[in-house]
C-alpha cells in the first residue's frame, strides 16, 4: 500500500476517533504546543494537564516567562521531575525573545537548535502550529512506524535510526492531504498511545491492520528493536 493511504488512513481514523480536546489542541499558539510539548517529554497526559493549567495561568506567553525568576519557574515545575526540562525550557523562552522577537521560528533545524527541543519535538511544533511535513518520531510514533513498515534494522546503529527517520517522512502526507499535517501528527500520536500499544496491541481496532507487516507476521511485541540503549 503507497504511503499517501497510510497517512489517509491515520488522519480519517483521528478525526473519528483521535483525541481532539486535549488543552494544547485546537491552538495553533506556538507558546502553549512547545510547553506541552515539552512536559509531555516524560510525564503522562493526566498529570500534564493540571501542570500545565497552573502553568499558563502565571506565564501566559513566552515574554512573561522569558522575564520570570528561574526560581519561580523550577517551584511550578516541582513535581514533574527532570529539571532540565525546566531549565532549558526557561532559557529557550529567553532565546525566542531575544533572538527571534518573541516568535517561534517554524522550521525544524531552528526549533531543534533551541534548548531542549529535540527532532521530534521541533517535527510537532513545526507540524501543529505551522502545518510544516515534518516527522516525528517519539517512542509511541517509533513503535507504531516500525511495526507497520517491518522495520527491524537495529535502531542502537545511528544509520538504522536515520533511515527510519527517513522512511517517516516519506509517509508524511503530501498533496491534499498537507493541510491534515497536524491532525495525522496527533494520529501517530494517538495509535501510540492508546492503540499500538507495547504489550498487546489493540490491532483489531487500528487503521493500519490492513497494511501492518508486524500485524501480518504476528509479532507486534518484537518492536522495535534495539540491541543497547
Ligand atoms: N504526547 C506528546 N505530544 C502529545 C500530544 N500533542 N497529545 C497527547 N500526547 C502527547
Ligand atoms: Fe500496531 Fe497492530 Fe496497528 Fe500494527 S496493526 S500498527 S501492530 S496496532
Amino acid at each position: 500500500q503507497p504511503p499517501v493511504e497510510i497517512a489517509a488512513q491515520v488522519v480519517r481514523w483521528q478525526a473519528g476517533h483521535g483525541r481532539n480536546h486535549l488543552p494544547w489542541q485546537n491552538t495553533r499558539d506556538a507558546y502553549r504546543v512547545w510547553l506541552s510539548e515539552i512536559m509531555l517529554q516524560q510525564t503522562q497526559v493526566a498529570t500534564v494537564l493540571e501542570y500545565y493549567a497552573r502553568f499558563l495561568a502565571r506565564f501566559p506567553d513566552v515574554v512573561q516567562l522569558a522575564a520570570a525568576p528561574q526560581d519561580e519557574v523550577l517551584a511550578l515545575w516541582s513535581g514533574l521531575g527532570y529539571y532540565s526540562r525546566a531549565r532549558n525550557l526557561h532559557r529557550c523562552a529567553q532565546i525566542v525573545v531575544q533572538q527571534h522577537g518573541g516568535r517561534f521560528p517554524r522550521t525544524v533545524p531552528e526549533l531543534a537548535a533551541l534548548p531542549g527541543i529535540g527532532r521530534s519535538t521541533a517535527g510537532a511544533i513545526a507540524a501543529f502550529c505551522f502545518g510544516e511535513r515534518a516527522a516525528i518520531l517519539d517512542a509511541n510514533v517509533r513503535r507504531v512506524l516500525t511495526r507497520v513498515l517491518g522495520f527491524r534494522a537495529d535502531l542502537a546503529e545511528a544509520k538504522n535510526e536515520r533511515e527510519l527517520w527517513r522512511l517517516a517522512e516519506a509517509l508524511l502526507p503530501k498533496g491534499d492531504l498537507h493541510a491534515a499535517m497536524p491532525r495525522y501528527t496527533q494520529g501517530l500520536m494517538d495509535l501510540g498511545a492508546g492503540i499500538c500499544l507495547p504489550r498487546n496491541p489493540s490491532c483489531m481496532l487500528c487503521p493500519l491492520q490492513n497494511v501492518c507487516v508486524a500485524r501480518r507476521d504476528g509479532n507486534p511485541q518484537d518492536y522495535p528493536v534495539r540491541t543497547r540503549k
